[in-house]
C-alpha cells in the first residue's frame, strides 16, 4: 500500500451481529479494501452501549459509550450505523451529515419513515447517503435500481425480503408444520426475535418494500404509505390447498405501477404458482423479482439477513463512498422527480382465492356465486371437497379491485347458507 495513499477515517455506530462482522472484515481485507477504494480506511471509533460484550475480532480499544462523540469527531469522515431503530440512529446521523461526513446506513425502519430528511440533509452538506444492506442483506438490489436500471422504465418489483417469514412459510409448506411451531423453529435458529412482530407482521418487509417503490418509482414512498399484511392467519389448511393448486404461499413485497401510473405497494402473503422463480426461493433466502420495459425480467437472489452477509453490503457502500470521497465526487442524489401518487388498497387489482364453509345442499353453490355476481367479481375456478357438514368451497376469482372482493366477502360472511369465509388470500402472477 502507498504511504502516500489518504487515509479516510471511519466511525460505527452500533457493534451487534453486523458490526462486528463490519469491524472484522475492514480490519481483516484492509489492505485490498483500501487499494479498491484508493484511500486507507481506518476504523477508529464505535460507539456500543455496553462495552463488556464480548466481540470477536474488534479492537476494544475503538469502542465508547458516547455515540456523539462518533458523529461529531472532526477526524472522522464516513460514518456506519448499525444501531437500527428510529431514535438516537436518527439524529446521530443527521448530526454526522451536519458535521459533514457521508452515512453508510442498514437502518431500513429509519430510511422508511425519515428519507426524505436524511437525503435532504445530505444535499445540502454534499456528502453521501447509501444503504445498500437496508434492503435484502447481502443482495445487490439498490444499486441496479438507483444505477444500473435508471436507464429504463421499472413497471414492477416483487421482492421476498423477509427471510424469517419465508423461512416460517417454507417449512410450513414442505413439513405440513403449523404457524406457530414453523416459528418456534425460526426462533431456535435464531431467525426470529423473541417478539418477532415486526417480521411475521410485515412490519420489516413493508419498510423494504417503500425504499423499493420510491427508488423503483423516483417518488417518495414511507412505510405508511405501504398497505400490510403479515403471515399469522396462514393456516396448515391455506398451505395444503396452495399445495394442491401447485401454488406455494409466500409473503411478498408488491411495487408496480398501477395502468393509472400510480404506485401500488404492499405486502402481503399471495399464492404464486410452482413454476414462478420466486416459488423456489426456500427458508430464509430472500430474492427480489424486478420486471422493466426493456431490459425483460431480472431476479437477484441471496441471503437477505445475517452479520456478513449484511457486511458485504456495506462493505460495497464504504468503498463507494471511500470512491467518492477521493475524487471530490457525490453518489447518487434522491430521484423523487416523478411524485406519482400512491394507489389506494381498495383500487388495487390482483385475483384471490377465497375458502368458504358451506352447508353442501342444493342452492348453496349458486347463491355463493350470485354474491360474487353482485359485486362484478368474475369467477375463473370453483372447486369443492367434503361432503355434507364437512363441505368447503375453494373459488379462485379472475383479476377484481380490492374493494369489490372486500365487500364481496362481507355479503358472504352475513349468508346463511355460509358458515365461515375461511380465508382470503390473493393470487399473482397467472393470467388474469
Ligand atoms: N428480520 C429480517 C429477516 C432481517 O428476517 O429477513 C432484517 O431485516
Amino acid at each position: 500500500m502507498s504511504s502516500a495513499m489518504p487515509v479516510l477515517k471511519i466511525g460505527m455506530l452500533g457493534c451487534g451481529v453486523v458490526g462486528t462482522q463490519v469491524a472484522r472484515l475492514l480490519s481483516h481485507h484492509q489492505q485490498e479494501l483500501s487499494m479498491r477504494s484508493g484511500a486507507r480506511l481506518v476504523l477508529s471509533k464505535i460507539a456500543v452501549r455496553d462495552l463488556n460484550i464480548t466481540r470477536d475480532g474488534v479492537d476494544a480499544s475503538l469502542l465508547t459509550t458516547d455515540a456523539k462523540l462518533v458523529v461529531s469527531d472532526p477526524e472522522i469522515d464516513l460514518v456506519i450505523e448499525v444501531m437500527g431503530g428510529i431514535e438516537p440512529a436518527r439524529a446521530l446521523i443527521l448530526t454526522a451529515i451536519a458535521n459533514g461526513k457521508s452515512v453508510v446506513t442498514a437502518n431500513k425502519a429509519l430510511l422508511a419513515t425519515h428519507g426524505a430528511d436524511l437525503y435532504s440533509a445530505a444535499d445540502a452538506q454534499g456528502v453521501d447517503l447509501y444503504y445498500e444492506a437496508a434492503v435484502a442483506g447481502a443482495i445487490p438490489i439498490l444499486r441496479p435500481l438507483r444505477e444500473s436500471l435508471v436507464g429504463d422504465h421499472v413497471r414492477r418489483v416483487i421482492g421476498i425480503v423477509n427471510g424469517t417469514t419465508n423461512y416460517i412459510l417454507t417449512k410450513m409448506d414442505e413439513e405440513g408444520v403449523a404457524f406457530a411451531e414453523a416459528l418456534e423453529g425460526a426462533q431456535n435458529l435464531g431467525y426470529a426475535e423473541a417478539d418477532p412482530t415486526a417480521d411475521i407482521e410485515g412490519f420489516d418487509a413493508a419498510a423494504k418494500a417503500a425504499i423499493l417503490a420510491g427508488l423503483a418509482f423516483h417518488t417518495r414512498v414511507t412505510s405508511n404509505d405501504v398497505y400490510r399484511q403479515g403471515i399469522t392467519s396462514i393456516t396448515s389448511t391455506d398451505v395444503a390447498v396452495a399445495k394442491s393448486m401447485n401454488h406455494v404461499i409466500k409473503l411478498l413485497a408488491i411495487a408496480e405501477l398501477t395502468p393509472e401510473d400510480h404506485i401500488s405497494v404492499r405486502v402481503h402473503t399471495t399464492l404464486i404458482p410452482r413454476t414462478h422463480p420466486l416459488a423456489s426461493v426456500r427458508e430464509a433466502y430472500n430474492a427480489v423479482f424486478v420486471e422493466a420495459e426493456s431490459a425483460g425480467q431480472l431476479m437477484f437472489y441471496g441471503r437477505g439477513a445475517g452479520g456478513e452477509p449484511t457486511a458485504s453490503a456495506i462493505l460495497g457502500d464504504v468503498v463507494a463512498v471511500a470512491r467518492n470521497v477521493i475524487r471530490e465526487a457525490l453518489g447518487p442524489r434522491e430521484s423523487d422527480y416523478a411524485d406519482r401518487a400512491i394507489a389506494p388498497i381498495g383500487e388495487v387489482r390482483t385475483q384471490y382465492l377465497i375458502r368458504l364453509d358451506v352447508a353442501d345442499k342444493p342452492g348453496v353453490l349458486a347463491s355463493v356465486a350470485q354474491a360474487f355476481a353482485n359485486e362484478g367479481v368474475s369467477i375463473q375456478t370453483v372447486r369443492q371437497t367434503g361432503r355434507g357438514l364437512d363441505a368447503e368451497l375453494i373459488v379462485v376469482t379472475h383479476g377484481a379491485t380490492d374493494l369489490a372482493l372486500s365487500s364481496t366477502v362481507k355479503r358472504l360472511s352475513q349468508m346463511d347458507t355460509v358458515r365461515t369465509v375461511e380465508s382470503v388470500i390473493r393470487v399473482e402472477g397467472v393470467a388474469q
